[in-house]
């Protein structure tokens, strides 16, 4: 297939591009800095920064995931209009591609977050749970409404609702392995928030499948079926390293140091991939000690 990707050059992208190089899909690549993309993913590819100067190429498939880092910065109004406008904007000019095209792509799988249900308390989520309202809600619905302008032109569109993904050179657990490995593990607030989580590996295999299913549009929950709470990920994640976490770092503590943002730690929807399982979907990484495991180990 052609494939046209935004978010090529992240924690995410640039594995993706190199498992769909490597099965043989040709990529075009949407970034600010289309001059550094080929040597970023480390093979050469046709990159742009408007995804328009593509419009005369053959695209069969886009994939979306482009946008600033929700937890680099304190969620500021500025903060969280750059976090909207990233998304919103990246996905309104892929629209506008697509209005351009002859033919348009067949599908487009298109980012979203578990955020999307915000604060849930113990209940399962599923696709079918309603969303919470707050920052991170309104956030990934406007990506999702974005999304679904384009699926109104004939578009068959995924929407990935995305749990913290996890490998060690970036996401979540990469400013936390040193942390840890020193056994300075904590415990955030109460602990019993959920934290849906996801090797990266088996978020690549879900885009591949959902690229290659025809008949699967609309939400699909991007976590793995085992979500868990701060607690356990906190034990889980220590003793795959040997380590002890024995601290506790108090709501209170996180809140005045980080603001709006802290719900990011001390709230979590206990989130099912309710749609992939029953589309056939199989976890390579269902349970976290194995996905810390594989982690940890290099494998
Ligand atoms: N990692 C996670 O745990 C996680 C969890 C849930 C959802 N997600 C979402 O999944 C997507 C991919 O995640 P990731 O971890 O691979 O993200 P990432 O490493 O932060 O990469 C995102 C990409 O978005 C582009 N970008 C960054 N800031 C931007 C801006 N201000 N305007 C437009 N584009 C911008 C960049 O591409 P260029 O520099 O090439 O333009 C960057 O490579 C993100 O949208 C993220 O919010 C991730």
């Amino acid at each position: 297939m052609n494939i046209l990707i935004t978010g090529a050059t992240g924690f995410v992208g640039v594995p993706l591009c190199k498992a769909l190089d490597a099965k043989g899909h040709r990529l075009l690549v949407v970034s600010r800095s289309p001059e550094k993309v080929s040597e970023q993913l480390g093979m050469p590819v046709k990159a742009q920064d408007d995804p328009m100067a593509f419009k005369d190429e053959p695209i069969d498939a886009i994939i979306n995931l482009a946008g600033a880092s929700i937890a680099g910065r304190p969620w500021t109004d500025s903060r969280k209009k750059t976090l909207i406008d990233s998304r919103v904007e990246t996905t309104r000019a892929l629209e506008r591609l697509c209005q351009a095209m002859s033919t348009p792509p067949k599908v487009l799988v298109s980012g979203s977050a578990m955020g999307y249900y915000g604060a849930q308390g113990e209940r399962e989520v599923t696709e079918e749970t309603p969303p919470n309202p707050e920052f991170a809600h309104e956030l990934c619905q406007k990506w999702e409404d974005a999304a679904r302008r384009i699926e109104a032109l004939g578009v068959r569109t995924a929407i990935i609702r995305i749990g913290l993904v996890l490998e060690r050179d970036g996401g979540t657990l990469k400013p936390m392995l040193p942390v840890y490995k020193l056994g300075l593990g904590a415990t955030l607030g109460s602990g019993t928030q959920y934290m849906p989580w996801i090797h990266r590996t088996d978020l690549i295999r879900i885009i591949e499948f959902l690229l290659a299913h025809d008949t699967l549009e609309g939400p699909f929950n991007a976590g793995a079926p085992n979500p868990v709470t701060n607690r356990v990920f906190t034990k889980s994640l220590a003793h795959a390293l040997h380590r002890p976490a024995p601290w506790r770092i108090p709501g209170f503590a996180l809140k005045a140091a980080m603001g709006e943002m802290s719900r990011l730690l001390l709230t979590g929807a206990r989130m099912k991939p309710a749609r992939l399982e029953a589309a056939g979907f199989e976890f390579r990484y269902p349970e976290l000690d194995g996905a810390f495991s594989a982690i940890v180990n290099g494998r």
